[in-house]
């Protein structure tokens, strides 16, 4: 294992515009929150204001002494109707981007994470294949727009997740239950995630790639069938849909054992977390050796983090992930960053505000930000490019 992580290693927390920025109406997301059929437990209503507050949630950022900062933006208020693109939304982003660039935090940018315009839900989402075409001209657009002052972009966020949960199990939007449909709508934004690559290439230089959920299964003898069913469908289709691109972001939260019967949650007694997954840090270093074999690409870590109530368990949990980190780079493979999801606390789509995953905590009445010991602790990780003992 290598003692410490390279100069150039990116250091960051991310978030997601729906899931803090407050007051997105305009997608299907939104809609979903207060359909009384749905799963949601709240709406995300003002969040955590992050729409007008980033330049100071950007400043403590780079003050706890991070290098990098991903967040999304909301296609729905660049393109709140079919083909009608708001300048004041592009401007608003553009001057995220260069606070982020001024306080010395490198912006990581996600064009899609998880919510879509009304629109384009009306119009079908992501099983109608002309919303591959309506994705692509929207990143053109940002992409040329943010290009100059942008890191790296992520076309897509998780977009097995948004085929598995908006699709199979119907816990998302459109809370549909369709295998067929599932594996249509996996299709449709393997090539959204496809056209908008030539795309962000025509208008930049930025590198970019997708970003991948990605579980660590581990199979129980006998289990490698039950293993290659559950990835098959989900993970697949999108490593194969990466290949040429400049990096793949990985994303991990937990491992999960799989018997030849499927998957057979946390073992008896075992820590869990506020969403109920086992506490099991080293997942990340599995599925970044997974990420990297399968596809050859430079992995990202776009997310890994963890929601519980004590923020000592949040650095014993980063520290064991970061170990595995280095587990991977002492081995070769070439890691290039670690985003911690999350830098606030904030909207957990279904759950509501109720899992705490911040680095930095946020009161939601008064809107007050409080860093937590973990958000120390991991900025001087950043700094030093050391996890102490
Ligand atoms: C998503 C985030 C989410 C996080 C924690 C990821 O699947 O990209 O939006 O908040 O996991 O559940």
């Amino acid at each position: 294992m290598v003692a410490r992580f390279p100069d150039e290693f990116l250091w960051g927390t991310a978030t997601a515009a729906h899931q803090v920025e407050g007051g997105n109406w305009n997608n299907d997301w939104w809609a979903w929150e207060h359909d009384p059929a749905s799963p949601c437990v709240e709406p995300s209503g003002d969040a955590c204001d992050h729409y007008h507050r980033h330049p100071d949630d950007i400043a403590l950022l780079a003050r706890l002494g991070f290098g990098a900062y991903r967040f999304s933006v909301e296609w729905s208020r660049i393109e709140p109707e079919e083909g009608e693109f708001s300048t004041a939304a592009l401007d608003h982003y553009v001057r995220m981007a260069e606070v982020c660039r001024e306080a010395g935090l490198a912006p990581i940018v996600t064009l899609h994470h998880f919510t879509t315009p009304r629109w384009v839900a009306a119009a079908g989402g992501w099983a109608e294949p002309a919303t591959a075409a309506r994705f692509e001209r929207f990143a053109g657009v940002a992409a040329g727009r943010l290009g100059p002052l942008v890191e790296r972009f992520c076309t897509i966020n998780e977009p097995n997740v948004v085929a598995t949960m908006g699709y199979l199990t119907g816990i998302f939007p459109p809370g549909e239950r369709d295998p067929a449909l599932r594996h249509r709508a996996s299709l449709v934004l393997a090539d959204a995630h496809r056209r908008a690559m030539v795309t962000i290439r025509e208008v930049c230089d930025a590198p970019a790639g997708l970003t991948l959920a990605m579980t660590d299964y581990q199979a129980e003898p006998g289990a490698d069938e039950t293993v290659a069913m559950l990835r098959d469908p989900d993970e697949e289709p999108f490593l194969e849909a990466v290949e040429g691109d400049d990096f793949i972001g990985v994303q991990t939260y937990t491992r999960s054992r799989v018997s030849p019967s499927g998957p057979l949650g946390p073992p008896e007694g075992a820590e869990t977390t506020l969403m109920g997954y086992e506490f099991f840090p080293e997942a990340i270093g599995n599925t970044v050796r997974r990420a990297h074999e399968v596809t050859g690409l430079p992995v990202l870590v776009t997310e890994n983090g963890v929601a519980v109530a004590d923020d000592t368990r949040r650095i014993a949990f980063v520290r064991r992930a970061l170990e595995a980190v280095l587990g991977c780079l002492g081995d070769g493979i070439p890691v290039e960053g670690y985003l911690y999801w999350s830098a606030l606390d904030n909207f957990e789509w279904t759950f509501g505000f109720g899992p705490t995953f911040g680095l930095i905590a946020v009161d939601r009445v008064t809107q007050r930000r409080a860093p937590r010991p973990s958000a120390a602790w991991l900025g001087s990780v950043a700094r030093t490019g050391v996890v102490p003992d």
